[in-house]
């Protein structure tokens, strides 16, 4: 298989190297089939998928974003997609238990609807979405990003959504917000694990605005052309490739514009392992391992290598300049 890397290390996309050709058609395939689903259908299940395809691009459209040169393509990258079955049952996602296996047991209890996503805080436009209407604000797109956990294991998902900066433009944000705030469900009554003492809950989340608004920050959806499973964070999720998995949070129901850094829950709980950044750094040990290299989850068994963990998980092109003037060392 060719790939072709350039000087930062990032993969550019030729469609067909995205990943196995049968994997690629059956996505392919799936994407089409939600392309005609009926209107207004419930968002669960397979009518779920057929509703939310209708905010989904064309597969004309998506194929051209694969192959094509927009700031947003160059972010799609060539690894093998991993399997849905690995992405979908080896999952952090505290609220439902600290073992990678327990969210996918235990998510089910999750209720995704009715669901609203609160935009509050310094913004012109203040307003709570419904799920429905937050679908459809804007096209969504099948976006393959690489996800690098903290704990130093990645995988890359197909997910579905759309940049979060065409949300923020509607709401306009007052000149004086500077941070954008992510808060997500902490319903002690579906989420076993709220309560417990690992993190101060709700779990939060938050970025600078202008990362917020970096195209390649995703609000997400959907996965291999599905509707988020419970466990990946349904029914809306950041993703923020770039930056340690922990950074996109899951299920989040308020977003909260601030002129001041918010406190978030990883920084809340052990500031010095997990700063407010957390960009993607091989150069930066996290203060009780080396963040050098990575393990591709679906690669592993005797023989498989490491990978080599890359500046900004891969995406330096497009998000270095955020960061031009800063001490990544010291702002990790
Ligand atoms: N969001 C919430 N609400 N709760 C969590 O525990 N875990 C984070 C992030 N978002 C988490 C969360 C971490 S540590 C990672 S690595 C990613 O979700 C994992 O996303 P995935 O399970 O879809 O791969």
């Amino acid at each position: 298989m060719l790939i072709k890397t350039d000087h930062d290390g990032f993969i550019h996309p030729v469609s067909s190297e995205i990943t196995s050709e049968k994997v690629y058609r059956d996505r392919r395939a799936l994407i089409k089939l939600m392309a005609g689903g009926a209107a207004g259908a419930a968002l669960t299940g397979w009518a779920g998928r057929e509703a939310m395809a209708q905010a989904i691009s064309k597969p004309g459209k998506h194929a051209a974003l694969v192959g094509g040169k927009s700031a947003v393509a160059g972010a799609v990258t060539m690894d093998k997609v991993t399997e849905y079955k690995d992405a979908s049952s080896y999952n952090n996602y505290y609220e439902f238990g600290t073992d990678k296996a327990d969210p996918a047991r235990n998510a089910g209890t999750l209720v995704t609807r009715p669901w609203t996503v609160s935009i509050e805080g310094l913004v012109k436009q203040p307003k709570t979405y419904g799920i429905e209407e937050l679908l459809k604000l804007s096209a969504q797109e099948e976006r393959i990003y690489r996800m690098r956990c903290v704990e130093g294991w990645s995988m890359v998902i197909p997910w579905v959504g759309y940049s979060l900066a065409e949300l923020i433009k509607k709401v306009e944000p007052l000149g004086s917000a500077k941070y954008v705030e992510f808060v997500t469900l902490a319903d002690p009554k579906t989420m076993p694990f709220v309560g417990s003492r690992v993190l101060d809950w709700p779990y939060v989340e938050a970025l600078r605005l202008d990362e917020a608004m970096n195209p390649l920050t995703l609000l997400t959806f959907g996965m291999y052309g599905e509707v988020l499973p419970n466990q990946n964070g349904a029914p809306v999720r950041l993703v923020v490739p770039w930056k340690y998995g922990f950074k996109s949070g899951k299920s989040i129901v308020k977003i909260r514009f601030t002129d001041k850094e918010p406190r978030t829950a990883w920084n809340k709980a052990a500031a010095q392992e997990y700063g407010f950044y957390s960009n993607v750094n091989p150069n930066v040990d996290h203060p009780r391992w080396s963040q050098a290299t990575e393990r591709r989850i679906g690669e592993d068994g005797l023989f498989a290598k490491k990978r080599k963990t890359l500046m900004f998980n891969g995406y330096e092109s497009q998000v270095a300049q955020l960061y031009a003037d800063m001490d990544l060392k010291k702002l990790f």
